[in-house]
């Protein structure tokens, strides 16, 4: 069997000059049961961020809000000094009251500070990008964009993204700040943010697709997921990442766990090539 290195899902190049392969790692499933405090074994999640590097992955997406806090002190624990290996992608924008829990906040002076404390907690100069985790409907959105703008003047943040954003709204942001991603939830089974995708690669903007391995109908034994993943000796949840590495050059797919074993098969969609006609057959079975 070959070395599984996710440089062989290609490159996207964030914001026109962060050039990282196009399939990488979220970091929310390394904390515990609800992403609440420490994850149950502390030893594999290092074990796990560790091996991330050595399987080309060189892109990390966590969040001030995982844990809290926890996600971004672990892969720093892992993996610090990154030396150009790994690129952190960061968020804020969520409180968590308490585990499976998650309140908007989108102050603009608590998105700041959120962000300087990123940045201490990972140990950086610079965050390499730093997403808005939501648009705070409390707060007026424009207040929210200039802070993210604020943070890009300073040199706190080389790139800004936006999760869970309809087209509209990224375009009242790209009018304060450069949008270089956008964050939403998209799988082979959900696909409310086909719009979002479409807007991402007609403006060049990486798209990252959350909850990347799920399949939902199409997950069973002898569906036609599940028959097209044996024709390529693969698991139906690497084709799931197949699938999405083949429907947009901007897509980079995020999966996340807390096993070393689990990530060592996602990296391994990186060398599946759908065909076409099951590239089509799974999106028709998807859609139906
Ligand atoms: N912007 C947002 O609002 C938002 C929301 C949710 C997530 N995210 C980001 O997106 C990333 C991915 O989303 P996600 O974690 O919800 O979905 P996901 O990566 O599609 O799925 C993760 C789940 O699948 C399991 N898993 C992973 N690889 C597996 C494998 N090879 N075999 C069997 N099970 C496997 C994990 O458990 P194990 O740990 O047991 O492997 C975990 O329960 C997160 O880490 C986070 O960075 C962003």
């Amino acid at each position: 069997m070959t070395h599984p290195d996710a440089a062989r899902a290609g490159t996207f190049t964030i914001g026109g000059d962060l050039a990282v392969a196009r399939l990488g790692f979220g970091a929310m499933r390394i904390t515990g049961p609800g992403i609440w405090g420490p994850p149950r074994d502390r030893a594999e999640a290092l074990t796990t961020l560790r091996r991330i590097p050595e399987l080309g992955i060189n892109f990390i997406d966590t969040a001030d809000s995982y844990g809290p806090n926890v996600s971004e002190e672990l892969i720093r624990e892992a993996l610090h000094p990154y030396g150009g290996r790994v690129h952190i992608a960061t968020k804020a924008g969520l409180r968590r009251p308490g585990p499976d829990a998650w309140q908007p906040h989108g102050d603009p002076d608590y998105l700041v500070r959120q962000a300087h404390g990123s940045r201490d907690r990972l140990g950086v100069d610079q965050i390499d990008l730093w997403q808005l985790h939501r648009i705070d409907p409390a707060v007026p959105r424009g207040a929210q964009f200039a802070a993210v703008r604020m943070l890009l003047d300073t040199g706190v943040i080389r790139h800004a993204g936006l999760s869970q954003v309809t087209v509209e709204e990224i375009e009242a942001a790209r009018r304060v700040f450069p949008v270089s991603t956008v964050q939403n939830l998209y799988n082979l089974a959900d696909r409310s943010s086909e719009d979002v995708l479409d807007h991402c690669e007609r403006h060049g903007i990486g798209f990252i697709p959350w909850f990347p391995l799920a399949s939902g109908k199409l997950a069973g034994k002898g569906t036609l997921l599940d028959r097209i993943a044996s024709g390529h000796g693969a698991s139906p949840g690497q084709i799931a990442l197949a699938w999405l590495l083949k429907r947009s050059p901007v897509i980079l797919p995020i999966p996340g766990t807390g096993q070393v074993a689990h990530l060592e098969e996602n990296v391994g969609a990186a060398d599946i090539a759908l065909r076409d006609e099951e590239f089509a057959a799974l999106d028709e079975a998807a859609r139906g």
